[in-house]
């Protein structure tokens, strides 16, 4: 493509994603129950776009094997941002008891009910930013291992660190997190470009994103150094990984996102974590 019809794409394309992001709520939390809403009761219609991941799939299976071979297994484990729960059900296989954890109440009835009889798996709404929410947890389950996916890069900096205060809690002495989250190189317009948007169509499950939900971020190393400090932390593990799409269009093949995953520990007060 030479360079000023590649520009007068991008002008469209960024024409486009304005557009729909004018009726976003403004509020996240609303903005992930609405989304919720609107799945079930079938007014949003498009595939969801990051739910690619179900059973025996390759994304899937890797995020299970690093937590078999990194965390101890015999622990509970906590899906924060849950969503649907269809990861929460393949965490099933490999703990004794999943809780799926969701700001959205629409999202923990959905999961609830797809996933009603799976022993040792049950499902909560809880704001996963508030520490002290999670603290009344912890007292109720005791030490656990937490599971994120896609969750830090869609939050505000404060929200992050909520986030991690909230983990901190729920880890106790024992517990691991591990965290899976896109960070794709350059800016929005790559990332949509990467997905197939162009200034004349956006896919149908990528139009719905962008005007239902929070815009993402990145969440790499860099990111996971600030939310999780090294006097606090400790680093087990990280790596670069990428997230399944569902299809842009129907009939095609899955996509993939760029992303970053990583397990820690506590650091223990006045010492070292577990290698
Ligand atoms: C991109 S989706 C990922 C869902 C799921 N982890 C997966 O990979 O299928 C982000 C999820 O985080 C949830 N979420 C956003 N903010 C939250 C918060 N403060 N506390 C708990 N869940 C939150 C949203 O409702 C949504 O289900």
């Amino acid at each position: 493509m030479s360079a000023p019809v590649r520009t007068g794409d991008t002008a469209r394309l960024v024409a486009r994603v304005a557009a729909l992001s004018l009726h976003r709520p403004r509020h996240p939390d609303r903005r992930w129950d609405d989304f919720w809403r609107g799945v079930s009761q079938g007014s949003l219609t498009e595939p969801i776009i990051w739910d690619a991941a179900g059973a025996g799939h390759e994304e899937t299976r890797n995020h299970l094997q690093t937590m078999a071979d990194l965390m101890d297994t015999s622990l509970p484990v906590i899906d924060l941002g849950c969503g649907n729960g269809a990861i929460s059900r393949q965490l099933a296989d490999l703990f004794p008891s999943v809780l799926g954890v969701d700001v959205s109440p629409g999202a923990v009835a959905a999961a609830g009910s797809a996933h009603a009889r799976i022993p040792g798996l049950s499902f909560r709404s809880l704001d996963a930013t508030r520490p002290a929410d999670a603290a009344g947890l912890a007292q109720e389950i005791g030490d656990a291992n937490v599971f994120v996916r896609g969750v830090f890069h869609v939050l505000s900096r404060r929200r992050q660190a909520g986030l991690a205060a909230s983990v901190e809690a729920l880890l106790g002495a024992g517990g691991r997190i591990y965290l899976v989250e896109t960070n794709v190189p350059g800016g929005a317009l790559s990332y949509l470009r990467r997905l197939g948007a162009t200034g004349d169509r956006i896919p149908g499950p990528l139009r719905q994103a962008i005007s239902a939900l929070p815009k993402p971020g990145h969440f790499g190393a860099r990111q996971r150094s600030r939310v999780f400090p090294a006097s606090r932390w400790t680093l087990v593990a990280e790596g670069s990984t990428f997230l399944t799409t569902v299809p842009m269009e129907p009939g095609g093949r899955p996509g993939s996102i760029p992303a970053y995953w990583a397990v820690l520990g506590r650091r223990p007060p006045g010492g070292f974590a577990r290698p």
